[in-house]
């Protein structure tokens, strides 16, 4: 297939591309480095250097790789994008360009600012430059778990039958975020299913919980594919956090009580669920909705497994509770379907020991570049 992914210098963007390629599809990534922009102007660079976007397309390729088309553009620019879409002509979008870090998206009026015109802009052209130039493409479309909250009832995959006052209607699942950039998100899916409802376009949302890995077949080739690893406060996730703080000798710092619970899943099986929605296609005039994770834990869970992963490299680990920087329940009913990729043929890859050990060591000889000032929180929800 004609694959576009806006996002492709990104973590799950840079694989994505490599994946599409190896299995033949015909690959064009678009990026314009604002993730890069941010990461330096908040002191959250990755901490295993990556080449850019144009020069890991040449290693990728010089190593045996398909070639791939390179676009250095702005999607929040719509003469851009619709130009992009309009000489490619995709058969799917892959939407991954957006600005994902909660707490960035908290920092300040400039910082929210950006975050919801850039995340908003980038969908609303996408999906006129797919009305105008390519509506029978398909656009799917990275969401978040986060979009729901951690609402006291199960949450479904995203839709939910009400019957009020003996009649029933299906409505979106009520969606409450917890910081602007999810709430960026929930905006995008209503954006979407507007559309879907008033032009027919096709559309998958997938819910996705926070992703954890460094090791695909495409960037096990060579060092220098790997994905971005950031392990600060603003882009670094809570299992990258833990890891390297596990590598640096610093205690895990869970956030209050730590009985946050979310769903988790490897890149690997990011790579297949994406594939597979591409490959299953929603049909016109459909948004369809998945939630994307594999297995779900507490923060105190993580922090558990990350310290016996780290006593097997002899690397003594402790656990430390400190004030939660965000506003977000810390102990919580969470039951979420997940179903729906599974049906379609996901095979998940689990977070056993063996993974997150060969994660410590792709971050240990780097041990000497981690900042510990950025492992802590710096940006506190509301003060
Ligand atoms: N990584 C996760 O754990 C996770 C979990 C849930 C959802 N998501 C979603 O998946 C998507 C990708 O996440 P990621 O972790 O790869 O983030 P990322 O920041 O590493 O990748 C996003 C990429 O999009 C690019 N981008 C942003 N705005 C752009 C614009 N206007 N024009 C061109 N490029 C632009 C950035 O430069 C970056 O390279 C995001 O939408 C994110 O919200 C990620």
């Amino acid at each position: 297939m004609r694959v576009l992914i806006l996002g492709g210098d990104g973590y799950l963007g840079w694989p994505t591309a490599m994946s599409f390629a190896e299995k033949g599809h015909e690959v064009c990534v678009v990026d314009n480095y604002l993730r890069r922009r941010i990461a330096m102007e908040t002191e959250s660079e990755a901490l295993i250097p990556t080449p850019n976007l144009a020069d890991r397309a040449r290693l990728y390729a010089a190593a045996g790789g398909r070639a791939m088309d390179v676009k250095i553009a702005d999607c929040a620019d719509y003469r851009l994008l619709s130009q992009i879409v309009a000489e490619f002509q995709p058969e799917a979008v892959i939407h991954y360009a957006e600005q994902p870090s909660a707490p960035y998206s908290m920092m300040g009026f400039q910082a929210a600012d950006l975050t919801l015109r850039n995340n908003l802009g980038v969908t609303f052209n996408l999906v006129w430059a797919v009305i105008e130039h390519a509506p029978d493409c398909h656009i799917v479309k990275l969401g978040t778990m986060g979009e729901y909250g951690t609402p006291n009832i199960d949450i479904e995959e995203g839709w939910i039958e009400i019957e009020h006052k003996g009649r029933k209607d299906k409505f979106l699942y009520p969606r409450q975020a917890g910081s602007l950039y999810h709430t960026t998100k929930v905006l995008d899916t209503d954006l979407l299913w507007f559309y879907v409802r008033t032009h027919g376009i096709r559309v998958t949302d997938l819910m996705q919980g926070p992703v954890y890995g460094l090791s695909t077949p495409e960037a096990d080739i060579d060092p220098r594919l790997v994905p971005n690893f950031h392990y600060d406060d603003i882009f670094g996730t809570v299992v990258n956090r833990f890891l390297v703080q596990a590598a640096a000798g610093i205690p895990l710092t869970v956030y209050g009580k730590g009985g946050q619970t979310r769903g988790y899943l490897n890149l690997n099986d990011t790579l297949q669920c994406v594939e597979l929605a591409m490959q299953n296609p929603a049909k016109k005039g459909e948004l369809r909705i998945f939630n994307q994770f594999t297995e779900q834990f507490t923060v105190n869970e993580l922090a558990d497994r990350v310290q016996k992963a780290a006593a097997r490299l002899k690397l003594k680990v402790k656990i430390e509770s400190i004030p939660n920087p965000r506003k977000e329940k810390e102990e919580h009913y969470y039951n979420p379907a997940h179903s729906g990729l599974m049906e379609l043929g996901l095979k998940p890859h689990y977070m056993t020991e063996d993974v997150l050990v060969a994660m410590l060591e792709r971050i240990l000889p780097f041990q000497d570049q981690i900042d510990r000032g950025r492992v802590m929180p710096r940006v506190r929800w509301a003060w």
